[in-house]
């Protein structure tokens, strides 16, 4: 990838396979951006250990025993500073951030999510989408706001519930189309001129506006 690229954090709480899944669209030129650090709440995420043995600036800022959110928060938002990250992607990060946070960085983080929001946000998605007899999920990709799972919607990949399907099974086919959209929806938020409207992220000079696709 030749010209700039724009820094990014990525915060993760276990696997990280969507922070793989960007770091690859990073080193493949599918997407302008360098990791510059990856942060783990949890000091035994995998994805953790997976960054630093590839070479990453990682940072383990522990959210047990951290005394309040606020200071946890702090931290964090350090660590983001001092590595210079313009971006921040969540990417199975399972804590929710604050207003103060948000502010701090405006439509500046992403999160991904395993259904079509806004239905299903929260957890145990996958279950709760074959519960309620769904016939298609998927994932979005969304700009983070001081709710769960509630804020502008970058994209969105359907998939099909199959008959046979248990939460494992369209956990799977749901993930792996995550690691298509996330890098995706980023390169779109980098690469093209955007603009909120109300609820909705519309791609495209301002004069010939169109609604994310
Ligand atoms: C993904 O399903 C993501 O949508 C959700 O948490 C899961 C994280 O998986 N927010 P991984 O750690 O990226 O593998």
């Amino acid at each position: 990838m030749t010209g700039r690229t724009t820094p990014i954090a990525v915060l993760i709480s276990g696997r990280g396979s969507n922070f793989e899944a960007l770091y690859r669209a990073t080193r493949e030129g599918r997407l302008p951006g360098r990791i510059v650090l990856v942060l783990s709440n949890v000091a035994t995420a995998a994805g953790i250990e997976h960054a630093r043995s590839l070479g990453l600036h990682t940072a383990v800022v522990p959210s047990r025993g951290a005394g309040s959110r606020a200071a946890h928060e702090a931290r964090v938002r350090e660590e983001i500073e001092r590595a210079g990250a313009q971006w921040i992607c969540l990417a199975g990060y399972m804590r929710l951030l604050s207003a103060e946070f948000v502010a701090a960085f405006p439509n500046r983080i992403l999160n991904i999510h395993p259904s079509l929001l806004p239905s299903f946000p929260g957890l145990d998605v996958q279950q709760a989408a074959l519960d309620h007899g769904v016939r298609v999920s998927g994932c979005t990709v969304h700009l983070v706001d001081a709710g769960l799972d509630s804020g502008p919607i970058v994209g969105q990949r359907a998939v099909d519930v199959r008959s046979g399907d248990d939460a494992q099974s369209l956990a799977r086919r749901i993930l792996r189309q995550e690691h298509e959209l996330y890098p995706d929806a980023l390169r779109r938020l980098l690469t093209e001129e955007w603009r909120i409207e109300g609820r909705r992220v519309l791609f495209g000079p301002a004069s010939e506006v169109r609604a994310a696709d």
